[in-house]
């Protein structure tokens, strides 16, 4: 029995997806990587009183949750079921970094850290597997039909190459070169954007699947080109997919002006990342003097917030 002092916490991470966004929800590959400068801490205490969330999105009962939380509650009551422990007199307390609905994994980060400080919290082991269960289940809340993606790379600590149902492959972005991350302030729609393309799915299949093939065809180049080091290579397959997405009806205006900008300035390539309509661009860049250019002129265009992440052996963690 915890008293009212004693804390767990449980942490997770942001996520960028370098190529196959929509298309891995139908079976083609993903290149993805845990973007750590975005942390999510959850901590859960007791509490004399009904049980509280207290996070950005929402400060209240936990029985009073809106329906826009109701993955978190949702995810809540599923594991104390599970672990034969009460609901009541949680205080749970949920800090995060990574913009909301911005295609950095903000969703699937927060359920990944909740569900790792309510199984402290109640001293029980917890495999990963079961994380992922969890996680995938709160996921569908939030997203409909994903496809697993956010969930292992914002549990995870290395870049994975993934496809749907098959084993995570953990695949070192051993490149040299820099990805600059940028904000459009927009909140993505990534819920939307799924509907959306399983939409143009059922009404144009020849035409959506040969878009997704193509998609998942430029993630399996760019596979090889991180293989070769072959960092213009990889560049220009970013801009393909952006052109992908586009076809895809998932980007809009204020992505396209960040994707132009970026190669206006000089990056190698740029695409929207995540499920678009909003949230973030990332770009290429060989060296960090043309990254923080970049990132420069993305901020002058309206960017809220950019980052740069180096590439690179020594840099994945
Ligand atoms: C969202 O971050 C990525 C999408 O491909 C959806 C998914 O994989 O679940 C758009």
């Amino acid at each position: 029995m915890k008293t009212l002092t004693e804390q767990t916490t449980g942490v997770a991470h942001g996520k960028l997806i370098l190529l196959g966004e929509h298309a891995v929800v139908y079976g083609e590959p993903a290149i993805a990587l845990p973007f750590k400068a975005a942390p999510v801490r959850v901590k859960v205490s007791k509490t004399k009183e009904p049980s509280r969330i207290l996070s950005s999105y929402y400060q209240g009962l936990l029985h009073d949750a809106p329906d826009s939380v109701s993955n978190i509650t949702a995810t809540i009551n599923t594991v104390c079921d599970d672990l034969n422990q009460s609901a009541d007199h949680l205080l749970i307390s949920i800090t995060s970094t990574i913009p909301p609905e911005r295609g950095m994994g903000s969703s699937a980060a927060v359920a990944t850290a909740l569900v790792r400080a309510l199984f402290a919290y109640f001293e029980k082991p917890l495999s990963s597997s079961k994380l992922l269960e969890y996680v995938d289940s709160s996921e569908e809340i939030a997203h409909g039909n994903p496809s697993g993606l956010d969930a292992r790379v914002t549990s995870g600590e290395f870049p994975v190459f993934y496809k749907k149902g098959q084993i995570l492959e953990p695949f070192p972005l051993n490149i040299s070169g820099y990805l600059i991350v940028a904000d459009t302030g927009i909140k993505g729609q990534t819920k939307q954007t799924v509907k959306d393309v399983a939409k143009l799915m059922t009404e144009f299949p020849e035409q959506t699947t040969d878009v997704v093939r193509s998609i998942g065809r430029l993630t399996v180049e760019a596979k090889a080109a991180i293989e070769n080091n072959e960092i213009e290579r990889l560049g220009k397959l970013l801009n393909q997919a952006h052109a992908h997405l586009k076809q895809l009806n998932v980007s809009n205006k204020q992505l396209d002006t960040l994707v132009a900008t970026a190669i206006t300035q000089g990056a190698l390539g740029a695409k929207l990342t995540g499920g678009g309509r909003g949230g973030c661009i990332i770009a290429l860049s060989g060296t960090i003097q043309e990254a923080e250019t970049i990132a420069g002129k993305l901020a002058e265009q309206g960017a809220v917030d950019t980052w740069i992440h180096a590439l690179g052996a020594d840099n994945n963690e």
